[in-house]
């Protein structure tokens, strides 16, 4: 008999504190106007001082557990997502493990940027489908409000901070829900600085210039980034299609990364399928970076957008370049 790894359950937390566009017009130079027309976000969700990545990871962990009805002391790997990790060593993942209590956990974070929950559930996928593992927890968390520049409207009006996990275990059946195809992809020869941070790491460590130069916050080129997010959504879940023997029409929901709705409605008219079948709650949280597939996901299923049977897809896309997209029947 075979092995589908199943989601037995979703969760997601986001900060109690709201940042609207109108309070952040107060600090730069924007408007709601400008943020809603052009990305389609109204308000974004920041940490307090003292909550950190793994505080927001270990809070999605537990509602999907709760989920799931699985005890963190079944959990046999927790992997998260991020590149805004609590401290570059240790992982953010063995902060998650001693919140949670998952004693038998083994933990790794992964950078993938954006695509980094589509890759944390594909490589989970692997380790369910060989056996190897039975119950795997895959988050993306991320404070991005800590690696922003605050004082520039290209890039602080965009993100919020927030996590999503999903419990996925193994399935001992031929047919039925599970993960049914998954592509990753990557293209490191572009330039990195279209979505970068440029300092703290090897290449450039912390220095009283890095720091005078703002070079740990994000930088992007925006225009680059849109018209990356544009191609790169279609053409990844037309060969995802092709691959599966499937039309556009076999699909019941797209549940894309949330960084723009333009782009995800750009996205939809190549494909010529009506942008409803995307799920969007960008307005409410922005881009959340690994974490806007489990958060989204995490709510469809609360709003009864999802019945048995569903096919749905997780496409994600982001720095690096990278990109990936998952087939899931629910
Ligand atoms: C960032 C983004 C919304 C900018 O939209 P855009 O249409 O390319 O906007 P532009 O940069 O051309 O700027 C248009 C105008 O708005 C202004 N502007 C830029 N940011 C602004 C802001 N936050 N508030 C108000 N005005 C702003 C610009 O100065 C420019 O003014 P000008 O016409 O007088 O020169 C868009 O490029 C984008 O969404 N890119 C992808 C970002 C992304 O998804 N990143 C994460 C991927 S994982």
């Amino acid at each position: 008999m075979a092995i589908q790894s199943k989601i037995s359950g979703t969760g997601f937390y986001v900060p109690e504190k709201i940042l609207t566009n109108e309070n952040l017009s107060k600090m730069v130079d924007t408007s709601d106007e400008w943020i809603f027309q052009r990305v389609g976000i109204k308000k974004r969700h920041i940490s307090a001082d003292n909550e950190v990545t793994s505080d927001l990871a270990a809070n999605a962990a537990k509602a999907a557990l709760k989920n799931a009805g699985i005890s963190s002391k079944d959990i046999d790997l927790i992997i998260v997502a991020t590149f805004t990790p609590d401290k570059l060593m240790p992982s953010t993942a063995t902060q998650v493990q001693r919140k949670i209590n998952a004693k038998k956990a083994a933990a790794f974070d992964i950078s993938a940027a954006c695509s980094g929950f589509v890759y944390g559930l594909t490589m989970a996928d692997q380790f369910i489908k060989s056996g190897f593992y039975q119950n795997i927890l895959v988050i993306g968390s991320e404070v991005l409000s800590r690696f922003l520049d605050w004082q520039d409207r290209n890039t602080c009006v965009l993100f919020g901070d927030g996590a999503g996990a999903v419990v996925l275990s193994a399935n001992h059946a031929d047919n039925g829900p599970g993960i049914k195809y998954a592509t990753l992809g990557a293209d490191g020869f572009v330039a990195p600085e279209w979505l970068e941070i440029p300092a703290g790491g090897s290449a450039m460590p912390a220095s009283k210039e890095s720091v005078e130069q703002k070079l740990h916050f994000a930088a992007m080129n925006g225009k680059e980034i849109y018209k990356f997010g544009v191609q790169i959504i279609p053409k990844t879940i037309n060969k995802l299609l092709d691959k599966n023997g499937y039309t556009i029409k076999d699909i019941d929901l797209i549940i894309p990364h949330q960084a723009n709705v333009r782009i995800v409605e750009a996205a939809a008219k190549r494909l010529g399928i009506p942008k409803e079948k995307f799920f969007m709650n960008i307005d409410k949280y922005a881009n959340t970076s690994a974490a806007t597939i489990p958060i989204a996901l995490d709510e469809a299923v609360q709003q009864n957008k999802i019945k048995k049977g569903d096919k749905i897809i997780f496409i994600g896309f982001g720095g690096g370049l990278t990109w990936g997209a998952v087939l899931y029947e629910w």
